[in-house]
């Protein structure tokens, strides 16, 4: 398990917690060889969300050939590599065990050390990997948002994970905020489901939002959510009973609603067929309904970074990929003086690299896992 001090650590990383099979190499915490991800839209489409006992099936199917691909773009052997990292929590219990238990098998076999990590401190290191490749570094204290379809968190993170040479520097992370219920990401899952437009509902709801252009004035104004106690928490689930009450108070969509369901039976999804199947206020609704979670979710950061005296502010998970969260933090960030950081759109979804590079400090600070380990489905950061 020894390494010469002159060799930059590498470090595979494997992340199964939900519908991606992915496993990634990355050197020196910060510098990606491969990234690859397979993902299970196609499985779970049908059922509108992921379906657990399906989803851990499919990473049984995956793993194998996604590790395999991961390491032959990163033009390596096993033997090259330094560490095995896995995913440990938070997440799907039967999809994490699969990750877990071919982690396990590689790091006994090829005698290395496995790595067990967070999935959300996997979030937070997909900002420091793109911020590394635009040449950039964050200063602390920073608020970090990860929005995803599991999660809506905010987390103080106190300090910088040092990638120097010899130290084991590690960030330290203390949760400031978090939904009370659904996830934003659910809440784009759920609304794109009443509407008609397929699974997963982020994407084509961002790029339907941006053709709603602000032609048409909205339908209805959906307001804040009022959340009780904290002032940094989230609430999505009455934004999306509020699109389910419009609709049946308005059959005017239904005859739209009807079309698109038809064409999604005959495998029509893409933005480009499903785009002509949305007259002007269903587009109206999906701006009208984008806007209040981006309000919401900007407002509480901002609100989170001002609290904590941030010097920058990170943002990470699936629905950071929006397009107009990006320009709305941009705006905010920009007027308040903090630095904002992003993942790549491809870094912000879940993948494997950002495993990895998590694993980093982690590696150097030996906090390695036996073959005892076990999933954590509710697993928490600190
Ligand atoms: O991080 P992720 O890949 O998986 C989870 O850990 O949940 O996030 C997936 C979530 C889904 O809910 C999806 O609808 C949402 O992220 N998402 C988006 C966008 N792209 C993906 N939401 C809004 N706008 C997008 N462009
Ligand atoms: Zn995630």
């Amino acid at each position: 398990m020894s390494m010469p001090p002159d060799k930059p650590i590498r470090i595979l990383g494997i992340e199964s917690s939900c519908d991606e099979t992915a496993a990634a190499v990355v050197c020196g915490g910060l510098d990606v060889l491969s990234n690859v991800v397979a993902s299970q839209i196609e499985v779970h489409q049908k059922y509108g969300g992921v379906v657990p006992e399906l989803a851990s099936r499919e990473h049984l199917r995956q793993i194998v050939p996604v590790v395999r691909e991961a390491l032959m773009q990163a033009q390596m052997k096993f033997d090259d590599l330094d560490a095995i990292a896995v995913t440990q929590g938070p997440g799907l219990v039967g999809a994490l065990l699969v990750g877990i238990t071919y982690g396990k098998t590689l790091a006994s076999a090829l005698h290395k050390p496995l790595i067990p990590v967070n999935h959300l401190e996997g979030h937070v290191h997909a900002v420091f990997l793109e911020a590394h490749r635009e040449n950039r570094r964050a200063k602390f204290p920073s608020v970090c948002l990860i929005v995803s379809g599991g999660h809506t968190v905010l987390y103080e993170v106190t300090t910088a994970t040092d990638h120097t040479e010899g130290s084991a520097g590690r960030s330290s992370y203390r949760k400031i905020g978090q939904t009370r219920d659904d996830a934003a990401g659910e809440a784009y899952d759920k609304v794109a489901k009443l509407l008609a437009l397929g699974y997963p509902g982020g994407p084509i709801l961002d790029r339907l939002s941006q053709a709603a252009n602000g032609a048409q004035a909205p339908p209805v104004k959906f307001g804040s959510a009022k959340v009780r106690g904290s002032a940094l928490d989230f609430s999505f689930s009455g934004l999306k009973t509020a699109v389910l009450y419009h609709l049946r108070e308005h059959p005017e969509y239904s005859a739209g609603i009807a079309t698109r369901e038809a064409a999604l039976a005959r495998g029509e999804k893409t933005f480009a067929e499903l785009l002509p199947l949305c007259d002007p206020q269903t587009l109206a609704l999906i701006h009208e309904f984008q806007r209040a979670v981006i309000r919401d979710l900007v407002d509480r950061t901002m609100a989170a970074a001002e609290t904590i005296s941030a010097e920058s502010i990170l943002v990470s998970g699936g629905v950071a990929a929006n397009s107009e969260l990006r320009s709305a933090f941009e705006k905010r960030a920009a007027t308040a003086g903090v630095e904002l950081f992003f993942p790549s759109r491809a870094l912000s979804t879940d993948n494997a690299a950002m495993i990895a590079a998590a694993a980093y400090p982690r590696f150097r600070a030996k906090l390695f896992a036996d073959v005892t380990m076990e999933p954590d489905p509710a697993l928490a950061l600190r």
